[in-house]
C-alpha cells in the first residue's frame, strides 16, 4: 500500500525547489497535494506536473505573511482536495547576508515570512485537524537555526520555528497531532540565495560539497524523502524532533579536523 494513499497534504511555497520536489514526492505516494505559493503561475505548474504523473493536485495563490489570505486558501483547498491531513510549512525567504549589514525593513520581511508565516498557516490549521482527531505538521527550518550560518534575521526566524515546533507537538499531542522539524544544510536550488551566489561563482555547490562529510550538497529529493517519513504512519510515534537532513553537516568540523589536527600528527 503506498505510504501516502491517505494522506491530504498541503504544502507551501511549492512553487519552486524543494517545495515542488515534497508535493511531487508525496502526490508518487499517494497523496492529494494541494499547493500554495505567492507565485501563483508556478503552484499552478507544480500541480500540472504532478497531475500529468497521474497525481491528484490542486493550487492556489496565496501570501502567508496575510493570516486573512492564508485562511481563505486553506477553505478553497480543502473544498477542492478535501479536509487537510497533514501540512508541510516549507514557503520562506533570504536575501540579507550578516547582522552588521542587515536593514530593519529587511529584518522584519525575513522574521514575518519565515516565522509569522508559518505560524498564519499553523493557526488555520491546527484546530481543523483536532476537530478532525489528527493529523500531521512537518516544519522545513535550516541547519542555520541551530548554528551560525550567516543570513541572521532568517537564522533567529529558523530557530524560532524549532520552538514552535516543540509547542505544537507538546499542547496537540494528545489530540493526535504530530510536528517535526526538518533541517535541511546547503539545497541545490534556485532560490535567490543561491542564484545570487552562483552568480558569483558557478562552482559553489562543488566547493561546498568539501565541507560536507557525505561529500555533497543535498538535492530536494533528499529533503522531500525525510518530509515524507515524518508526514506517514512510519513516524506515528516520533513528535517534536529537529531531524537534520545535511549530510553529516552539523556532526562536526571535519574539514578543520583533516586540515589542522589530522594532518600535523
Ligand atoms: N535551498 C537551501 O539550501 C535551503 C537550506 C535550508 C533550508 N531551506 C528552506 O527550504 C525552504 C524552501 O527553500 P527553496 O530553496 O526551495 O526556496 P525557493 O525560493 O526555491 O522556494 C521557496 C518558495 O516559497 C515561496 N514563498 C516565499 N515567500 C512566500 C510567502 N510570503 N507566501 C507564500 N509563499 C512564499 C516562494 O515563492 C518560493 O516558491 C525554505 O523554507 C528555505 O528556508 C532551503
Amino acid at each position: 500500500m503506498p505510504r501516502h494513499d491517505t494522506t491530504t497534504a498541503l504544502v507551501t511555497g511549492a512553487a519552486h525547489g524543494i517545495g515542488r520536489a515534497i508535493a511531487r514526492h508525496l502526490a508518487r505516494e499517494g497523496a492529494a497535494v494541494a499547493v500554495i505559493d505567492l507565485d501563483a503561475e508556478g503552484a499552478a505548474e507544480t500541480a500540472r506536473l504532478i497531475q500529468s504523473e497521474g497525481g491528484i493536485a490542486f493550487s492556489t495563490g496565496a501570501d502567508i505573511t496575510d493570516m486573512a489570505a492564508v485562511t481563505a486558501a486553506v477553505d478553497t483547498c480543502e473544498a477542492a482536495i478535501g479536509p487537510l491531513t497533514l501540512l508541510v510549512n516549507n514557503a520562506g525567504f533570504t536575501d540579507a547576508g550578516d547582522l552588521a549589514g542587515i536593514g530593519l525593513e529587511a529584518w522584519h520581511k525575513e522574521v514575518d515570512v519565515n516565522l509569522n508565516g508559518t505560524y498564519h498557516c499553523l493557526r488555520a490549521l491546527l484546530p481543523r485537524m483536532q476537530a478532525r482527531g489528527g493529523g500531521a505538521v512537518v516544519n522545513i527550518t535550516s541547519v542555520n537555526g541551530v548554528r551560525y550560518f550567516g543570513n541572521p534575521a532568517y537564522s533567529a526566524a529558523k530557530a524560532g520555528l524549532i520552538n514552535l515546533t516543540q509547542s505544537v507537538a507538546s499542547e496537540y499531542g494528545r489530540h493526535g497531532i504530530r510536528c517535526n522539524a526538518v533541517l535541511p544544510g546547503s539545497v541545490r536550488t534556485d532560490n535567490i540565495t543561491w542564484r545570487i551566489r552562483q552568480e558569483k561563482d558557478p562552482q559553489v555547490f562543488q566547493k561546498l560539497a568539501r565541507w560536507y562529510p557525505m561529500g555533497r550538497v543535498a538535492e530536494p529529493e533528499d529533503i522531500a524523502k525525510a518530509v515524507s517519513f515524518l508526514g506517514s504512519e512510519d513516524a506515528g510515534y516520533i513528535t517534536g524532533v529537529a531531524l537534520p537532513v545535511d549530510g553529516g553537516l552539523l556532526a562536526g568540523m571535519n574539514v578543520m579536523i583533516g586540515e589542522f589536527i589530522l594532518e600535523s600528527q
